[in-house]
């Protein structure tokens, strides 16, 4: 057995309490291999309902090797999962068409549908964008908002596939509403309410996040000198009884900088003033090299300091498909109680 089938084989003994309890609660879509934590750094294998997603960030997999790991897989959950390889490891190299079983076959890149929290996800092998269409990592956090939005106003910040906002009707939620400035990303939000065509409606908002948010929290937009600001949505103030924060790393627009190691607060301060008194903001931050302990004295410092003192917090980490050695993971998670 070769090294990496046996690094495997370990990963999905690791999980099996975890498979059992995941299928129970409806869900289809988790991670099978964590490399950088179970022996194959810059690997990831992924369960997305019928597919199984194999990503290679550091060198691609051979052939043979990429064979063997889907057999195994296949062997030990009984299924005949549809293979898709993502080799991301060269630039933009994720789809490379020289190879068969690089190409993946038609029905893996069909739309497929996967399943989390009893909610119907799309799914969709390669797509415009490189990373796949539900971040797994943040299950727990869509768990804790589809137990917590009963009867709450919603707003989902840096919505990407509108996985939180999906959560939050499900749970009951009076309003949702998801932001991104991407349409693509918010279009698949549109196609993830429609495969769950017995939840209540969201709205959409598709706008840069520096000027919709500002507006919200009632602060006037800054312009850079000598920069004309593009237009921009425009929008009341107002507040929302539940928000998710959960930017990029790092993203450049006209109106502003998402720079998670420098510069948090700029994101933070206005989304606190977005929360309603007694309502909850939960932030998170992706970044592998800035420690919990670091980022939550910095969020609880900005939230202090403009009035909005958090009352109570607590950390979600991801579940244990996310191990973490160190118990660092990267992307961290606090809920603020305002
Ligand atoms: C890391 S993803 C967020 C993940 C998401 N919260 C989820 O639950 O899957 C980052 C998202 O931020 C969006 N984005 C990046 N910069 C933005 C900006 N300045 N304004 C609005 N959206 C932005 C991208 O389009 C992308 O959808």
């Amino acid at each position: 057995m070769s090294s990496l089938i046996q690094a495997l084989s370990v990963a999905l003994d690791n999980r099996q309490p975890l498979l059992a309890e995941l299928h129970q609660q409806g869900t289809d879509c988790y991670r099978l291999f964590h490399g950088s934590q179970e022996g194959a750094s810059g690997l990831t294998l992924d369960r997305y309902g019928p597919q199984l997603l194999v990503q290679s960030f550091h060198t691609r997999l051979e052939r043979d090797a990429l064979l063997e790991l889907h057999a195994a897989v296949n062997a030990r959950l009984g299924l005949d999962l549809l293979l898709v390889y993502n080799d991301r490891s060269q630039g933009n190299s994720r789809i490379d068409r020289e190879d068969a079983v690089y190409k993946a076959e038609p029905a893996a890149l069909e739309d497929l549908i996967g399943h989390e929290w009893g909610l119907n996800y799309r799914v969709r092998g390669r797509h415009a964008g490189q990373d796949p269409l539900l971040f797994l990592d943040l299950r727990n956090t869509r768990g804790w908002v589809k137990q917590h939005s009963k009867g709450k106003s919603v707003l989902n910040l840096f919505a990407y596939t509108c996985g939180v906002g999906l959560s939050a009707a499900a749970g009951g939620a009076s309003e949702v509403c998801n932001l991104d400035f991407a349409e693509g990303n918010l279009a698949v939000g549109r196609e993830n309410g429609a495969l769950n065509p017995q939840l209540p409606g969201m709205s959409f908002i598709q706008s840069d996040y520096f000027p919709a948010i500002r507006q919200l929290a009632g602060l006037p937009i800054t312009q850079r000198r000598g920069h004309k600001l593009p237009d921009y949505v425009k929008l009341e103030q107002r507040q929302y009884d539940l928000v998710l924060l959960d930017p990029p790393a790092w993203a450049k627009s006209a109106f502003g900088t998402v720079d998670l190691l420098r510069d948090y607060q700029s994101l933070l301060k206005p989304a606190l003033l977005t929360t309603a008194d007694n309502g909850v903001l939960i932030c998170c931050n992706n970044l592998a090299k800035v420690s919990m302990d670091d980022w939550r004295e910095q969020v609880l410092r900005c939230a202090t300091k403009i009035g909005r003192p958090v009352r109570d917090w607590q950390v979600m980490p991801p579940a244990a498909d996310f191990p973490s050695m160190d118990n660092q993971p990267p992307l961290k998670t606090l809920i603020l109680h305002l």
